[in-house]
């Protein structure tokens, strides 16, 4: 697919890229659903990000940081509710160095379960320690790839940074994870086009896509955005994805949910194959205020939401199985 096909698909409003994207997905990965335990081990975070609620320089928030033991009972509990991957996910909270980090790692291996890191950009040798104590995988979204806008909305970063963060991840073997912000302020849909585009170049293994919901205490609080609108789109654009990269694994989004309380069914039914059930305890996982009212369904009830829609829990890490 080229661009201008790619913003053909984006464009129509019609159900048939949905459909495509559907039918493409339980020909690729099937019906079943793989799903990831999150652990939001702390919402610490040096950068300033325009949209997060968890940018340093929001003081209305409670900020927390758990220990090493808490992260590992945590993933315990996860497994013996049959979780079978791992996610650990944080501000850029530099508290946690290499050590530290490589021991909760090499800790969380023992429990025989995939493990997947999502804690910002890191050196290249950081990414290797990380690798090297046994992490199987790693998300950093691009959030977008419109320069300027990313410029605009992450203030003392560096774009080509993040970019080269991604290739030395997939340099260093690690399943890698992307994705993009739907509905920002300022972005268009040529360059959601290229965002996908973006995808398919990383030959990214798993791609996260987001509704952009603000958040009142950001300097993107008071942005006037349609939330359907962004709900809507970011189906799309992750409908349009899983046409082009058909063997990936693709969540079905916390945000979308948010949302809208069938956004997971509507992603499931889209081109979706995994969701990422939140088993942080339940004060700091309010705490964990990326935007405002974000989803907690527990473990059980997304359960039988996906046995609802004729699909099943799998009982496997979910690697992605490269066609
Ligand atoms: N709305 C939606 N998603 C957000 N994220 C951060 N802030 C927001 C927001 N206001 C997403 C970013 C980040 C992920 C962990 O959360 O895409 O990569």
């Amino acid at each position: 697919m080229n661009k201008n096909e790619i913003l053909n698909l984006l464009e129509s409003n019609t159900p048939d890229v949905l459909i495509q994207a559907d039918k493409i997905r339980k020909q690729y990965v099937g019906d079943e659903i793989h799903l990831r335990g999150l652990i939001e081990f702390s919402n610490i975070c040096a950068r300033t990000c325009q949209y997060c609620g968890l940018r340093y320089e929001n003081k209305n928030i409670i900020r927390y940081r758990l220990s090493a033991d808490e992260i590992i009972q945590l993933a315990q509990i996860g497994k013996k509710s049959g979780l079978q991957t791992i996610v650990l996910q944080s501000g850029e909270d530099n508290y946690f160095s290499t050590d530290k980090l490589c021991h909760i790692i090499q800790e969380i291996k023992k429990l025989d379960v995939a493990l997947t890191l999502s804690i910002g950009e890191k050196s290249y040798q950081e990414y290797k320690a990380y690798k090297e104590a046994g992490a199987d995988r790693y998300l950093l979204r691009i959030e977008t790839t419109d320069k300027n806008l990313y410029k605009k909305l992450h203030p003392n970063m560096s774009f080509e940074n993040r970019m080269e963060c991604l290739y030395n991840l997939k340099d260093l073997g690690y399943e890698t994870g992307t994705g993009c912000l739907v509905g920002l302020p300022g972005q268009t849909l040529d360059s959601l086009a290229e965002d996908i585009l973006f995808f398919k170049k990383l030959d990214a293994d798993m791609i996260g896509i987001g509704p952009f919901i603000p958040h009142p205490d950001t300097p993107l609080g008071g942005a006037n955005v349609d939330l359907t609108a962004n709900l809507d789109l970011s189906i799309r654009v992750m409908a349009v994805t899983r046409i082009l990269l058909k063997d990936i694994n693709i969540p079905a989004t916390t945000a979308m949910e948010t949302i809208n309380p069938n956004g997971r069914i509507l992603a499931l039914n889209s081109g979706a194959n995994v969701v990422m059930p939140n088993i942080t305890d339940d004060i700091h996982k309010k705490e964990y205020e990326i935007y405002p009212d974000k989803n907690n369904e527990n473990l059980d009830s997304l359960i039988s939401k996906i046995k609802s829609i004729g699909r099943f829990v799998a009982f496997t890490k979910g690697f992605r199985k490269k066609i």
